[in-house]
């Protein structure tokens, strides 16, 4: 197979756009999708000040360097879970990368804030994703609300991005379908939320981190059992394969046409929030759920 472009051997076949692409053509094609899902939806600009949340897998290293190569004021964030084996793994894989490209990293080690995942999920006694979701996302809004970042980007590829609008979509999750999407606009103790990757799928990305020379963490979390919605993107991977473009068609039409119906609906019936009595994070209860969390833990420790 030639290269779509400049017809040298391609070395990446993507069905979905029916081409082959050498490397420099395909990460130009990458760096031009990345740009097209940032302009098209308005994520942000050459003025905001962007947080970025690096696991340690290739989605979130990829975007980090390709918008660092685009000239975005990026740093990073890691949420360094605190469970041993791993933790120590995965922060290692992301201090290197920073030390590498020379980016400018925050650490925020939940062992310190009384919530080391070991000791959430010996408290919890239920599967710990949730809850571990729910700190993670805490810690990213807290971070980039607390040092006046513009906004916090996650690596949520395509393939992320589909399975969650599908499970949300046979289970009818009104409230869930209301606000899905790359772009959450900031508000009220809420930092704007981007996934600057969403035209990208993992095939894609994980070729990006190949030829980028990205070194990543590709072991699965020790209590999951292994990616999030397993199920969901295998069935759509036989959809595309049987019709190419689906997916990003799907996610596009659920953009321009879905959302904005749940979206109103969702304004006619949501819960106002307020202020946590702890601290201060945006709630509909009396105190949040994570401060319910670290007061759990503490009194189990206690
Ligand atoms: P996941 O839910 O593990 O697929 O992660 C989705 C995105 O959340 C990643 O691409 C990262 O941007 C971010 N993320 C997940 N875990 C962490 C972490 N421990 N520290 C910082 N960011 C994370
Ligand atoms: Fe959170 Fe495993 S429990 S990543
Ligand atoms: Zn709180």
């Amino acid at each position: 197979m030639k290269c779509k472009v400049c017809k040298a051997t391609a070395a990446v076949a993507l069905r979905s756009h029916h081409a082959g692409f050498c490397p420099d053509c395909f990460l130009r094609f990458f760096s031009r999708q990345v740009e097209r899902g940032i302009r098209s939806q308005n994520l942000f600009t050459s003025e905001d000040k962007i947080l970025v949340a690096l696991s340690g897998g290739k989605d979130s290293l990829s975007l980090m360097l390709e918008l660092s190569r685009q000239g975005y004021d990026v740093t990073g964030l890691h949420i360094d879970l605190s469970i041993p084996g791993s933790s120590e793994v995965t922060r290692g894989v992301v201090e290197r990368f920073c030390a590498r490209h020379g980016f400018k990293l925050m650490i925020r080690e939940m062992a310190a804030e009384g919530l080391a995942i070991p000791a959430v999920r010996a408290r919890l006694r239920r599967p710990i994703c949730s809850a571990c979701g729910k700190i993670k996302r805490y810690w990213f809004n807290k971070t980039a609300l607390d040092h006046g970042f513009t906004a916090l980007a996650t690596g949520h590829n395509l393939d992320d991005e589909v399975a969650r609008l599908f499970s949300n979509t046979i289970r009818w999750d009104t409230s869930y379908l209301s606000d899905q999407g790359p772009l959450l606009q900031g508000e009220d103790g809420f930092a704007r939320k981007v996934k600057p990757l969403w035209r990208l799928t993992e095939f894609e990305t994980a070729n990006y981190a190949f030829l980028m020379g990205i070194e990543h963490h590709y072991a699965p979390c020790p209590y999951s059992g292994g990616a999030s919605f397993t199920c969901h993107k295998h069935l759509w991977q036989q959809l595309e394969e049987a019709m190419p473009g689906r997916k990003l068609d799907f996610y596009q039409g659920f953009l321009e046409r879905g959302r904005p119906v749940f979206a109103r609906q969702e304004a006619e019936t949501g819960r106002a929030l307020r202020p946590c009595a702890r601290c201060g994070y945006p709630t509909s209860a009396e105190v949040c759920g994570v401060c319910r969390i670290r007061e759990a833990v503490a009194e189990n420790a206690a």
